[in-house]
Formats: C-alpha cells, structure tokens, sequence
C-alpha cells in the first residue's frame, strides 16, 4: 500500500560485546558480530505493521537496516501463512538466501510472524539453516533472543508474552502510519488460519490509541490506518469501534484516518453515522463477502446471509454521499457447485465493488474446513476464479469511469512506479491517481480533477486549490 521505505528511526551505539555474548542455534561462529538486518516482509498489513515495529525495536538496540541482504548479518522474514502458496513462497526465499549463509558462515536467519507461529520448530526440521523461529507474540522480543538474554531461546511460539500497551505503533512512511487497535481474532471461518496463528482477541485500550495517534501527528503523520482482523468488534471497556473512531477524529489532528478490516457481521449503522459526521474519516470500507451463496457463507462460519450484507451495503451507499467498497473473495470452496459459484458472480454484479482481491481456496491444516473434502478441482477453481477476476475488472472499471470529471484530493505517496513523470497519490476513496507535477512531495494532500481511468488506476491534473 505504501511505497516509501520505512522509517528506521536513530541508531544507537550499543556495546558490541553485549550483542555477541552468545550466538544461539548457531554451529558456524567466526566471531564476527550481528550489525546489521535485513527485513522482508510477506502478508498482510498487520505484518507490515509488525515489521515497522520490530524495525524501531532493533534500531533502537543499535541493529542497523541495510537494503541488501548480502550486507546482512541477520536475515529476517516475517512470514504469512494465509494460503499454501503464501508459505511456498516463504520457502522458497529461506532457500534462496542460504547462498549468504554460505559465503558468509556468520549470517543468521530468522523466521518471525504467522508462519513461525503456524510451524514453530518444525520450520527447522524442514529448512535447517533457519537459525530463530519467533511466533506472532514473540518477533519483538527478538534483539534478547540474538544476544542470548536469560529465558530466551531460539524457538519460540508461546501466546500471551506481549505487553499491549507498551508496543509502540510505528510509522510506515514519514506521512502515513499503521495503528494496530486489536491483535488475534476470536471469529472462526472455518477455512482460515489466522486465529491460529494471531490468537484471540486482545484490543488495545482507547486512551493508548488516541495518544499514539497524537503522538504520531506531533511528528508530521498525516494519515493513520487503524488495523485489526475485525476492527468492528473492537472493545476496550466501553469503547467500541465507532466510539474510538470518534475519539481519535475529535481528540487529534489527524487529517485521514482509514481502518481495516470491517466484518460483516459486525459492522453497525453506528459506525457508518460516526463515518457520515467525520470528515476525517475516509470514505473508504474493505467489507469481504468471501462468497455470494448462503450454503457456502454457513459452512465458512461467516454469520452473515447475503441479504445481510446487501442491507449493509444499501445503509453504507445511502449514508454516505461518497463511498468506495473493497472486498475479498474465495472460489471453490469445499463443495462450492456450479450455482453457487454463479451466485457469488450475481451478488459480485450488484455490488458493485470498487476492487476485489479474490481467491482460490486453500487448505489450511488445523482448521475445521481442513476436514472438509477440498472436491474442487484445482482447474476448476482456475477457472471459476479466472472468470470471477475478468467481472471484476470490468465492474471496477466501471466504477473508476465515475470519478471522471469529479475532484478528489489525493494524498502524495511518491513517483509513479512506471514513470518518474508522474506523481502517484490516495484519493479518499483509496484509489490511485497518477498526475504530471513537479516535485515530489510525499505527504502532502491536493485537489486532482480525474481526466480519465482504467480497472485499477486514475489519471489526472493537479486542480485548482479550493480555498
Ligand atoms: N480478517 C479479514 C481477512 C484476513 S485474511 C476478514 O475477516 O476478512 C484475508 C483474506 O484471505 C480473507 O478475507 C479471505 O478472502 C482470504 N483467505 C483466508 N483464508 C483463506 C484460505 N484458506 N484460502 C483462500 N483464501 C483465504
Ligand atoms: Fe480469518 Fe475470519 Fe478472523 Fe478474518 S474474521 S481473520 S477471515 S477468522
Ligand atoms: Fe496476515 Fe498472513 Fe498472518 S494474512 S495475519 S500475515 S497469516
């Protein structure tokens, strides 16, 4: 979503004989010290997140973030366990990056994160190189575990050693920032792995969230994304969701906020009143239906009908004057028909999304839909989700083609990825518009009259400022 480096922060000067006292699942020690990382990141934006705040954590223990591995002495990935190919491409990177390990006997290589979580020692077992495996409530305690600190080890997996409050939220770029409001998930779909991996529920107190979010504004952010697997059963005493959004717009000066992801379920009319009052708030709702067949949504554990979810919709389009809906989509699940399939291509059709991320089913080992026989062909699922994309495609298309004509103010992320000609920003709607301009100037928020646009992207000029 964001694409300027992360921000490291200062870089202490730390003893190095501390750093080296022990260097634990290591046969290789050439005495030479852990410096610098290296760190890649896979998943979803609460890894992204996770990844900024476990940067801030070992720069702030003197660590020092290099671009390229090969200048690594600790090569980290935080890991996502999502689907089978997710953690294929996992694999695929750990045995890519043995060649340093090879030219380089004192390189480490640490797996952090979901997948970490997902396999715990066994991730050894299946690459042995792999040096520490820190689970999703472990990864930040990871400069203790390089530098052999007492009740640390090189595996660790346990839940529960997390001090809510005291990880500090980190900036994803110098104007935008991730703000985990709640860790875990306590929703069981039946084909997903995240609770797995995330543990249950544990949201962050509201007062906490509002002063890091001051906090971040003091530093020149401009825009915060508020995160959790289900932002809309967020609780922390008696605040829930739309109450803590009304704080963090009334309490700070932010200027955008956007949060993620919204459950169907639980999404209220409350939040959409408190999303109608506060500007600041973008008009932007990532609600994933998962399948347009009731049968299907049952047997996904999602508590939600079709119907639902369209009222939903009717109540968010009809209380807002400006929306952009985004959802997520899985084709073939296990005993999906081809009616059922079809279903989900009409509710896609009246729907009318903005954009989609869409996909095949994966099996997921240890979760309930794990037992359920995956009787989908892999062609058909090919096939059903391939034609699912191109309707997609075509409706979003449709969609971007009525922002033609309308000023959006966009929010500067940087140069176009194709041309440094052109500037790329985020509309309220978080739809990318590309404009000809001078100078870079990420963070900043203007006016942009869209002159044209395709499935994805939005062009257009710089508009007159309004006063
Ligand atoms: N918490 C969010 C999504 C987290 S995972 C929510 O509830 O919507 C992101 C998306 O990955 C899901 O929305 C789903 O569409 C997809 N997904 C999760 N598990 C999957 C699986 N086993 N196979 C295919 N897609 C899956
Ligand atoms: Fe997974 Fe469902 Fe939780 Fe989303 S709400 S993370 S899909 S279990
Ligand atoms: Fe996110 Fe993947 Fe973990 S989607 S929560 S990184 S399993």
């Amino acid at each position: 979503m964001f694409a300027f480096g992360i921000k490291t922060g200062i870089i202490f000067s730390v003893s190095l004989a501390r750093i080296c006292t022990h260097q634990p699942g290591s046969e290789v020690n050439n005495n030479r010290k852990i410096e610098t990382f290296h760190l890649a990141t896979f998943g979803c934006q609460m890894n992204l997140a996770d990844s900024s705040t476990l940067t801030a954590t070992l720069t702030s223990r003197g660590y020092r973030r290099v671009d390229d591995e090969s200048r690594a002495d600790l090569l980290i990935l935080n890991t996502c366990s999502v689907r089978e190919k997710a953690e294929r491409r996992v694999i695929g990177r750990l045995w890519d990056i043995q060649r340093h390990k090879h030219q380089r006997p004192h390189v480490k290589v640490a797996v952090v994160g979901c997948m970490a979580q997902r396999l715990g020692k066994q991730l050894i077992a299946l690459v042995p190189h792999v040096d520490y495996v820190l689970g999703t409530d472990r990864l930040f305690e990871l400069p203790d575990v390089i530098e052999g600190k007492e009740d640390t080890s090189p595996v660790m997996t346990a839940f529960g050693h997390e001090n809510m409050d005291v990880i500090t939220p980190a900036r994803e770029t110098s104007f935008s920032a991730f703000v985990t409001i709640v860790r875990g998930c306590d929703n069981n779909c039946t084909y997903c792995i995240v609770p797995h991996v995330r543990g249950s529920e544990r949201a962050h107190s509201a007062d906490h969230i509002v002063d890091s979010v001051r906090r971040l504004v003091d530093e020149g952010i401009v825009e915060v994304v508020l995160l959790g697997q289900n932002v809309n059963s967020y609780r922390h005493r008696d605040t829930d969701f739309p109450r803590l959004l009304r704080r963090v717009a009334s309490e700070t000066d932010i200027e955008r906020i956007r949060f993620m992801t919204s459950h169907p379920k639980d999404l209220s009319r409350r939040l959409v009143d408190v999303m109608a009052d506060e500007p600041s708030i973008m008009p932007h709702i990532h609600l994933p239906l998962q399948s347009g067949a009731n049968r299907i949504l049952q047997k996904m554990g999602r508590g939600y009908t079709v119907e639902h979810f369209e009222g939903i919709v009717e109540y968010i389009r009809r209380g807002l004057d400006y929306v952009s809906l985004t959802t997520d989509l899985i084709v073939g699940f296990p005993s999906e028909t081809a009616e059922e399939y079809e279903s989900t291509l009409a509710a896609v059709r009246r729907l009318q999304f903005d954009a989609a991320f869409m996909f095949r089913y994966s099996v997921r080992p240890g979760t309930v839909a794990a037992d359920y026989e995956d009787d989908v062909p892999e062609t058909e699922k090919v096939r059903r989700l391939k034609r699912l994309i191109e309707l997609q495609q075509e409706i979003g298309r449709q969609r971007n083609q009525r922002e033609v004509g309308q000023v959006r103010y966009g929010l500067i992320e940087g140069t176009s990825r194709r041309s440094v000609d052109y500037l790329r920003a985020r509309t309220e709607g978080n739809k990318i518009v590309l404009f000809k301009a001078g100078e870079a100037e990420a963070g900043r928020i203007i006016p942009i009259g869209v002159t044209s646009a395709d499935a994805f992207t939005l062009h257009g000029d710089v508009a007159e400022v309004r006063s």
